[in-house]
């Protein structure tokens, strides 16, 4: 009788396992040594990485969307409130993520952000600041919310322990621009989000035009006031027309190291948080214009379960 149960349980979980592995197959998965990433990054290597410029994508074909029909969530949420610290006088959920090239070898920068999780140790990038050009994972992850002139935020430089991409990014690097990541975050129970504040975010934006807010880390391009060093977070604020996959930022380039930088409505500057629709792909050259993935909810929260559960 034992053993019978014994089997059992093992045949149960084996099921298990195959059926979590599975319901996940549609995402793009990177996983990251931790303490390798720490020992990485000197201070002189993180002062030395530079923004990463995206590949030209210039003339595309408008794909219609994947629906991802083999995954079924029961969490399908489109609008989240923003997560305020209201011991902070100002909230910092925008930071740098510095990433290294498995090819290269380069050191790059991206802009990240934290976005309101359950879990809460949850940002959100550009999904080519997770893979490169080659499909393979960049190393050595590690995020800075609040960086600033150069220096790092007050948690400093948190590493990457696991991100994710949807599966979509490989034929359309535009309309699916975006991957999710999780860091490793300790300090006495309190979540990552607990300490930066977090954006809130709204799936659905049902107006054509958004009065669109947006905070990186730049080193060209036309966010006014900006050093343009790569080391300064900016801040541009511009109307974008939103269509069926992507979102548009006319006569603007957000510039490179801005690839992530969360855009963002009704950013309320006493708090520093608002609701993130999209987020910087790359600059249109052709159109001079900056676009933005839109987010399918389904998958936006298929990637926030993966990375909050593994
Ligand atoms: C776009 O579609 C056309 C016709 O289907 C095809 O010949 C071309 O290679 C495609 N271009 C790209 C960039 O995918
Ligand atoms: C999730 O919500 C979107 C609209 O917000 C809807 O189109 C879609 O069918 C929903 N998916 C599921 C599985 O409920
Ligand atoms: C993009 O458009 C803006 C506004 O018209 C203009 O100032 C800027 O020079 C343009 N940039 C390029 C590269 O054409």
């Amino acid at each position: 009788m034992k053993e019978k149960l014994t089997l059992y349980f093992l045949i149960t979980l084996v099921v298990m396992i195959s059926l979590t592995d599975s319901s996940y197959a549609d995402l793009m998965i990177a996983k990251f040594d931790v303490d390798k990433t720490l020992a990485f990054w000197t201070p002189e290597k993180i002062k030395s990485a530079k923004p990463l410029t995206p590949k030209e994508i210039g003339f595309r074909n408008k794909t219609s969307r994947v629906k991802n029909s083999k995954i079924k969530r029961d969490d399908n949420q489109s609008l989240k409130e923003p997560f305020d610290n209201p011991d902070n006088s100002l909230n910092y959920p925008v930071g740098i993520l510095s990433i290294t090239d498995p090819d290269t070898g380069a050191l790059t920068t991206c802009t990240a952000s934290v976005f309101n999780t359950d879990n809460g140790n949850i940002g959100i990038t550009a999904g080519h600041c997770i893979f490169n050009n080659n499909g393979r994972q960049y190393e050595n992850l590690m995020f800075s919310p609040g960086f600033d002139i150069g220096a790092p935020g007050p948690l400093g430089f948190l590493p990457v322990a696991i991100a994710a991409a949807p599966a979509e990014y490989n034929d359309d690097p535009v309309a699916y621009d975006y991957g999710m990541f999780r860091v490793d975050f300790d300090d006495g129970g309190n979540r990552l989000q607990d300490r930066t504040g977090a954006n809130g975010w709204l799936l659905n934006p049902t107006q054509d035009n958004l009065i669109t807010t947006v905070f990186g880390y730049p080193q060209s391009g036309d966010m006014p006031n900006c050093p343009n060093d790569g080391l300064h977070l900016c801040v541009i604020v511009r109307n974008v027309v939103v269509s069926d996959d992507e979102s548009v930022m006319p006569d603007v380039d957000l510039g490179t190291g801005s690839s992530g930088a969360p855009w963002t409505i009704n950013h309320n500057t006493d708090r520093n948080l608002g609701y993130m629709y999209g987020n910087e792909a790359f600059y249109n050259v052709q159109d001079n214009q900056s676009e933005s993935p839109r987010y399918d909810p389904e998958t936006f929260n298929d990637l926030v379960e993966y990375v909050s559960d593994n």
